[in-house]
């Protein structure tokens, strides 16, 4: 049934990008014998690109960052290709590791409270790796640092880097954060949740600092997130990741118009609408994480659509109308699954007591 053939090269028309991950799985040690929490992630952030992944917890979205960082729990077992700008992560010696994390690539968490040491001040948190790693006299760290808090929205700059981590709000310090992350000035920044603990406002505000750093400075981004407005908002391209797989990827408004993976239009259908807040709906049935999931699709147990074949064969994510998608009914249901206002996913689309395709 299928016409496309799975994806076996890069998918970006980009010459080379920043980050390439092919067909990562990875498995951790759960009582002591490996379990899969990455089934199969395929991904590309080009060069100044910024974008965004997306999906419910528990579906691997940390873990695919921290394998970018080579940063993985003790034991991990990995598969598949991880490169940055084509050279492979997982052969770096040690030394040149350090300096990948050190100048190329840099991570921004959703708890800055959790990743700066309190007894510190901002001052000597921002300046350090200046003047340790990149050899910088402290005066010139230091004013290299207060220009970087002005450009993240940080006027009074010089006063705050002998405050102590305490003394700023959630907001302010996801802001030193970023600064941190600029100071090396890498090539790529991984967000992982970065606004989930802050208020609305302050959301907006931090993501509009990500975009213009993204802008400004050549940036590529990784914007992982569970909000699939705030990622379509903030982001290039999205891709969209179900227990442990990328099941689709698509430009922003491609994705919110016309969803080609029963799990984005189930994403979609979810979000809170503008000012209805109050009735958040859920895609129906539990999110699975890739402990959970059998050979077939990752999907297949919550979906409205599955046939035979899905629960038997695992689709890969293939090229389709200049998206990618990984689902076995694609075609059928291009253009059929459009994000409801009620009910679940595609209610009156073409249903699951369909043939097997
Ligand atoms: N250190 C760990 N040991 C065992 N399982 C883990 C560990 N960290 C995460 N997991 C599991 O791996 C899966 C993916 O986790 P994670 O990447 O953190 O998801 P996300 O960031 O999308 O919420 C989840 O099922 C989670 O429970
Ligand atoms: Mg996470």
């Amino acid at each position: 049934m299928n016409t496309l053939e799975p994806t076996t090269t890069l998918p970006d028309t980009a010459v080379e990008p920043a980050v390439a991950i092919e067909h990562l799985q990875v498995r951790i040690p759960v009582d002591g014998s490996p379990a899969p929490v990455i089934h199969d992630v395929t991904l590309t952030i080009g060069r100044g690109e910024a974008v965004g992944l997306v999906g419910e917890s528990g579906s691997g979205k940390s873990m695919t960052a921290r394998a970018l960082m080579r940063m993985l729990p003790d034991g991990a077992e990995v598969h598949g290709a991880i490169r940055f700008e084509g050279e492979d992560v997982q052969e770096m010696s040690p030394r040149r590791l350090r300096a990948y994390r050190a100048s190329s690539i840099a991570m921004i968490y959703q708890n800055p409270h959790a990743h700066i040491n309190p007894l510190r001040t901002v001052g000597d948190f921002l300046v350090e790796g200046l003047c340790q790693v990149q050899k910088v006299p402290r005066r010139e760290a230091e004013q290299k640092v207060v220009a970087l808090l002005v450009a993240v929205g940080i006027a009074d700059g010089a006063r705050r880097l002998s405050q102590y981590p305490h003394e700023l709000s959630g907001g302010l310090l996801q802001r030193v954060m970023i600064a941190a992350a600029l100071a090396t000035e890498p090539d790529v920044i991984l967000a992982d949740e970065p606004t989930t603990a802050l208020d609305v406002t302050t959301q907006e505000e931090v993501i509009a600092i990500l975009r213009e750093a993204q802008v400004q400075r050549g940036l590529s981004i990784l914007l992982i997130t569970h909000d699939l407005d705030l990622a379509g908002a903030a982001c290039d391209r999205l891709a969209v990741m179900y227990a442990g797989q990328v099941v689709e990827v698509a430009d922003g408004a491609g994705l919110v118009e016309r969803p080609l993976h029963p799990y984005s239009a189930g994403l979609l259908a979810a979000r809170p609408e503008i000012g209805v807040r109050a009735r958040l709906r859920t895609v129906p049935g539990r999110p699975a994480s890739g402990f959970e999931v059998g050979d077939g699709c990752v999907f297949a147990e919550r979906c409205a659509f599955v046939t035979e074949q899905c629960v038997s064969e695992r689709p890969q994510l293939r090229s389709l109308e200049g998206r990618q998608v990984a689902c076995h009914r694609a075609e059928e249901l291009d253009g059929v699954l459009l994000p409801l206002a009620d009910g679940p996913v595609g209610a009156d689309a073409p249903g699951q007591d369909k043939e097997p395709s």
